[in-house]
């Protein structure tokens, strides 16, 4: 122990472990723009990345021993995990961040509210203790997320000579919002982040709103430095990965599902309550019944694939997400013109197929850390694509200026847009999708990386 010279810690590790019936264990690399980004880590010496167990299969691979170099699993109580990750951090902290609670119901802190947090302390200290038992004199050690919100305070407590860091990946509300959580928990939330000798977030509004709940709730920031490093697509990665067999061949299928000489509006999100899916879809619906002329000539492919299933509201919004494209596919549909196109099998290699031949990607969030869908279509768009941005997602502040600007409430207003996206010429669409590219690769996920673990080394 105490050998590791750079840490990364989170929830949702790079790997993950499935069990078959038969007891053979095998493992699987994960995707998405954190686990790219933090990939970088494995250029470093003696680096380690401390992550949770997350299912059956990743506590067996723990209890025998399995891993690979470089990461170390905790097998924390699945009961606590689960109040942890489901209960505080899915249940709450998302939508604290995200401003999505439904507030004349929503929230109530009742007795289980607090059960859980309890959990969540728990949880959190267990990183806390993986860490300090880890890391090497002097080491930098980055935290994500609101998962472990608790842990750079913990682990200054253990380990006051450790640089320490914190990166969120989502929003933060401002304080008017923000101290909806009770007293006591928005301190602790607070000052347990402010344990860290850096704070990262995704763009200014963010940086700024979490300033602005400390100076209310606790005076300042104390000595913790705010930082803001608006991560970007991986250009290199996605340009090769997207012309390999596997892309080329569900291009083709996709192409003949959408028909010749149609239009594709595309979309890809995980089926989260905070990306707006049901409202896009309505917009859709909305730009049919304003533009006839659309009709036949343009399809929406929307890839909606499932998240966070063991919650309630999530499952809700999943079959209403379906129930809506069915009710516009019912409405408009005709022999050889399916409107709407809903996939919701993950499947990345379909994402970047729709990627290469959108004419228009959907990107309308209620709120949103970033969006990085809006900064890959451009990169790998083969025609040039206009992307529909919502203001309310982190990446606008990059790309306001070339993309067309949303109000994600406004569904007909996002039908204009629509409209207007698709009406767009050729010569302007390039151009724009061009200076998109430009923007949405400024700072590649390991660029990203290493400005942080640079400005800790610095500390
Ligand atoms: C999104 C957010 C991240 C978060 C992740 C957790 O990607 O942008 O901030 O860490 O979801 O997802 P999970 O599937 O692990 O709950």
């Amino acid at each position: 122990a105490r050998a590791a010279q750079v840490l990364v810690a989170s929830n949702r590790g790079p790997v993950s472990y499935a069990l078959a019936a038969d007891g053979t264990l095998t493992s699987r690399r994960g995707g998405g723009g954190l686990v790219s980004g933090l990939s970088a880590i494995g250029a470093e010496a003696n680096a380690l990345w401390v992550c949770s167990a997350l299912g059956d299969g990743d506590r067996e691979a723990v209890r025998r021993g399995v891993g690979e170099p470089g990461v170390r699993m905790l097998d924390i109580d699945a009961g606590t995990h689960a109040d942890a990750y489901n209960g505080i951090a899915n249940s709450v902290l998302w939508f604290v961040h995200h401003m999505l609670y439904q507030t004349p119901l929503e929230p109530v802190f009742d007795a289980e509210f607090r059960h859980q947090w309890g959990a969540y302390e728990t949880y959190n200290r267990a990183f806390a203790r993986a860490l300090a038992d880890e890391a090497a004199e002097g080491a930098p050690v980055v935290v994500q997320d609101y998962h472990l919100a608790l842990v750079p305070g913990m682990l200054r407590e253990l380990r006051p000579d450790l640089r320490i860091g914190h990166f969120s990946h989502t929003p933060w509300a401002p304080p008017e919002y923000f101290r909806m959580l009770p007293d006591d928990v928005a301190e602790q939330l607070l000052r347990g982040m402010l344990g860290a000798d850096r704070l990262g977030f995704l763009t200014r509004r963010w940086a700024d709103a979490f300033a602005r709940c400390c100076a209310d709730v606790l005076g300042g920031t104390g000595s913790t430095r705010i930082g803001v490093y608006g991560l970007g697509a991986d250009a290199e990665f996605l340009r090769r990965r997207a012309h390999e067999p596997d892309v080329d061949e569900r291009l083709g299928v996709l192409r003949e599902q959408i028909g010749a000489g149609r239009k594709a509006i595309v979309r890809v999100d995980r089926t989260e309550l905070s990306k707006n899916i049901v409202r896009g879809l309505l917009a859709y619906g909305q730009l049919l019944a304003d533009h006839p002329e659309w009709r036949e000539r343009v399809v929406h492919v929307a890839f909606a694939y499932p998240s966070r299933q063991d919650l309630a509201v999530y499952r809700e919004y999943t079959a209403e997400v379906a129930r809506v494209a069915e009710v516009i596919n019912s409405t408009y549909g005709v022999d050889g013109w399916t409107p709407v196109l809903l996939h919701v099998e993950d499947d990345f290699a379909r994402s970047l197929a729709a990627y290469r031949l959108a004419d228009v990607a959907l990107v309308n969030p209620i709120r949103d850390g970033m969006n990085l869908v809006a900064k890959e279509v451009p990169v790998v768009s083969e025609e040039g694509c206009v992307l529909v941005l919502s203001r309310e997602a982190g990446a606008w502040e990059e790309l306001r200026e070339d993309a067309v600007s949303v109000n994600p409430y406004d569904v007909v207003g996002t039908a204009a847009a629509l409209h207007e996206a698709l009406s767009m010429g050729r010569a302007e669409r390039a151009e724009r999708t061009k200076r998109l590219a430009a923007a949405a690769t400024a700072l590649p996920p390991q660029q990203w990386f290493l400005a942080q673990l640079n400005a800790l080394r610095e500390a």
